[in-house]
């Protein structure tokens, strides 16, 4: 088991599969200038398919998800998908995205395994996303949505971040729009992941403006009132339901207690947190022939290290280095 001081226990594992992606979302990636990591750093295939071999069956690993930057930009990740579902015990497996490799790919993943997307997409107007995202692609995330439920990657959730002065008027629109489309939409507070360090607490919109700005429009009942577990989304029904809606407040009410998670870099670094200072090597391991016992090792060691919670609070909080398209979503 990965198992940390305070009796946490990771069961579900992100795997970033690039650093790069194909947008440029203010509340990620600087318009240029970000580093790529070079190839010579990134795991490759068949690394990261024993990375997640050996969580699923020595660490307790039950599901894992793939991110970035963009997925989807890796050319292998259809057959990491395949081989990963091959695992005894096979893990649930998703992919977060930014939905524009979907129309492209959906079919493949879902045939190869894949059991659920979640899709990045904040705004129903083309022009603020390419505000938002610097580029004009609304219609492929669009055109991504209705690829991945026709494929049956079900229930397709879709993440959006409202930003102050750009989309924080479109929660209600967002909610009808989902509910008409049986996607399953989150709201996620903006985080200070961005590669500017621009982010500020003040400006930030909340999970109380959100949930008030949907409350214009719907009628929202608490659903599991006490239980929310793991799952850091919080969930409401949305005019009785059956839709539901979330959100995820990690700034305002943090779920770090409850963590469950742990995270794996393009590069093949363990990061037990989003907002960890420090990272483990996993790759050097694996390049040096380590046997699956020692990387193991390793890997429950980073854990035990797990701070208590991401430090926001504090007013000595520094930003990690890397920004979120580097630690993988
Ligand atoms: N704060 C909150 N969410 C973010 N995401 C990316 N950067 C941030 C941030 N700074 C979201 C993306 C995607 C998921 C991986 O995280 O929109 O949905
Ligand atoms: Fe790309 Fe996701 Fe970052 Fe946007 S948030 S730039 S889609 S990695």
């Amino acid at each position: 088991m990965l198992i940390d001081t305070y009796g946490r226990v990771a069961t579900d594992l992100r795997v970033s599969l690039t650093d790069r992606c194909n947008l440029r979302c203010t509340y990620c990636m600087p318009e240029e200038g970000l580093q790529w990591l070079g190839k010579p750093d990134l795991l490759t295939d068949d690394e990261i398919v024993r990375l997640i071999d050996i969580a699923v069956t020595s660490l307790g690993i039950t599901e894992v998800r793939f991110t970035g930057g963009e997925p989807l930009l890796r050319p292998g990740v259809v057959g990491i998908v395949e081989r990963v579902a091959a695992l005894a015990p096979r893990p649930q497996m998703s992919v977060t995205t930014n939905g524009i490799g979907l129309k492209r790919t959906a079919a493949a993943l879902k045939a190869a395994g894949l059991d659920r997307v979640n899709v990045s997409l904040d705004t129903l107007r083309p022009d603020v996303f390419k505000t938002l995202t610097r580029r004009d692609r609304h219609k492929d995330v669009i055109d991504g949505l209705e690829a991945a439920s026709a494929a049956g990657l079900i229930p397709v959730k879709v993440n959006a971040v409202l930003m102050p002065g750009l989309n924080e008027d479109e929660a209600p629109d967002l909610l009808a729009w989902a509910v008409e489309h049986d996607y399953e939409l989150r709201f996620i507070e903006q985080m200070p992941l961005d590669a500017q360090h621009g982010w500020k607490r003040e400006g930030m919109v909340t999970a109380g403006d959100i949930l008030a700005s949907l409350r214009t429009r719907f009628d929202l009942t608490p659903e599991q009132a006490d239980e929310r577990g793991s799952a850091p989304a919080e969930r409401w029904l949305v005019d009785g339901g059956p839709h539901r809606v979330g959100v995820i407040a990690s700034v305002t009410r943090p779920f770090c207690a409850a963590c469950d998670r742990t995270r794996l870099t393009a590069d093949g670094q363990i990061r037990d947190c989003l907002f960890a200072r420090e990272e483990t090597d996993l790759r050097a391991a694996l390049r040096a022939d380590a046997p699956d016992e020692e990387i193991a090792r390793i890997w429950r060691l980073a854990m035990w290290g797990k701070k208590a919670g991401s430090g926001l609070d504090d007013p000595s909080f520094l930003q990690p280095e890397r920004p979120m398209s580097a630690i993988g979503g």
